[in-house]
């Protein structure tokens, strides 16, 4: 297969990472016989540095003719501390959301057994533990009006009909092929657009009678995550409960730089670690590139490469059990680097009955 993809790979932390999943995707692409090429281009912090803005034109038009978008991570502290900026680095990510209308969201959260002691929560809580949360990601407060004073400001938090039934089959789809779970995560005891989308989610319900649907409450749903994760199937909820709800869940993974993401439009997808640019880390060689690198697997399932998802996956596994990670989770090795990650699974997978710490 030939595939053109677009990497971006964005502020702090997210050049190193991103070279490690490129790595990978060159090796899938050698042993599988595909053509995979990549066309870099600037988003966030650094394309504000270099052209003014954090989505530069060419960004998107680079994008729009990809088959894919390689995301790295967006984000610099020099940038947080002026409120009033009314350019921000994260426009460059939710121009992106915008513009290739990227409504679906798709964050896996998996407790590996090799890593349930690198949690803070309990063993026997987080073992099993598998959800896939689908957070809607083109709409809600994130998108709504917006009104800033020095006295007030608001973001309005708004959905249509058709952005939450769009997302809702997706999800309702992806729990049949799972163990047949669906909760709705709202705050529809308070709030009217959470009561939209517990009337739409509820209705759509009845078109997969093979599905059980749950509706639970934002707040319910945190502490749920915490204290009994395994109940969870397929989570759907809204932009911003998205947002918090999966950070909160990478606590359950152990370090939030394994969690990856795909953000699916009709016509384009865009896959992404869920963590952020982590400019402390820059350049040090610590950052964990394993979200970038599983970002990629899901860059292939996408394609219906599930062979070469699989074979990344197996490698990602692999240096997770020989403890062949970033300091993040290693507690035997001190001089595991960013590098060394990307090297080993590569080596995994041009050689994955050979591959060994060296
Ligand atoms: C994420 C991030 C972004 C978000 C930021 C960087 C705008 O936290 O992808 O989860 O809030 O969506």
């Amino acid at each position: 297969m030939k595939l053109n993809i677009a990497v971006l790979p964005g502020d702090g932390i997210g050049p190193e990472v991103t070279a490690q999943a490129i790595k990978v995707l060159k090796a899938i692409a050698m042993e599988f016989n595909h053509v995979f090429t990549f066309e870099k281009a600037l988003v966030g912090a650094c394309a504000m540095d270099k052209t003014g803005v954090p989505l530069p034109e060419e960004t998107i038009s680079i994008c729009d003719k990809a088959d894919a978008i390689l995301f790295g991570a967006i984000g610099d502290p020099k940038y947080d501390n002026d409120p009033l900026a009314t350019i921000r680095p994260e426009q460059g990510l939710l121009g992106l959301r915008k513009t290739f209308d990227l409504y679906t969201n798709i964050r896996p959260v998996i407790a590996y057994d090799d890593l349930l002691n690198k949690s803070s929560l309990k063993v026997k809580q987080i073992k099993g533990t598998n959800i896939l949360i689908y957070r809607e990601l083109a709409s809600g407060i994130y998108f709504g009006d917006k009104h800033f004073s020095n006295d007030e400001a608001s973001d309005v938090c708004k959905y249509k009909r058709s952005e939450i039934e769009r997302i809702t089959h997706l999800a309702f789809k992806a729990a049949q092929g799972r163990k047949h779970k669906l909760t709705l995560v709202d705050k529809a005891n308070v709030l009217a657009s959470s009561r939209l989308w517990r009337a739409i989610v509820t209705e759509i319900a009845k078109d997969y009678p093979d599905v059980t649907l749950d509706c639970m409450f934002v707040d319910n749903a945190a502490m749920e995550l915490i204290i009994n994760p395994r109940q969870f199937d397929v989570i759907l909820t809204e932009n911003m409960f998205g947002d918090i709800l999966s950070e909160e869940a990478s606590v359950i993974v152990g370090s939030i730089g394994l969690l990856a993401s795909a953000s699916i439009g009709d016509k384009h997808a865009m896959f992404e670690p869920i963590h952020g640019a982590y400019t402390k880390a820059k350049n040090k060689g610590i950052a964990n590139p394993i979200a970038s690198i599983l970002s990629a697997a899901m860059l292939l399932d996408h394609f219906a490469l599930y062979d070469e998802a699989a074979l990344i996956r197996e490698g990602v596994d692999k240096a997770l059990n020989l403890h062949i990670t970033t300091p993040d989770l290693n507690t035997k090795y001190d001089n595991i680097s960013t590098t060394k990650v990307g090297d080993f699974i590569e080596d995994f997978i041009n050689n994955p009955d050979e591959t060994n710490l060296n």
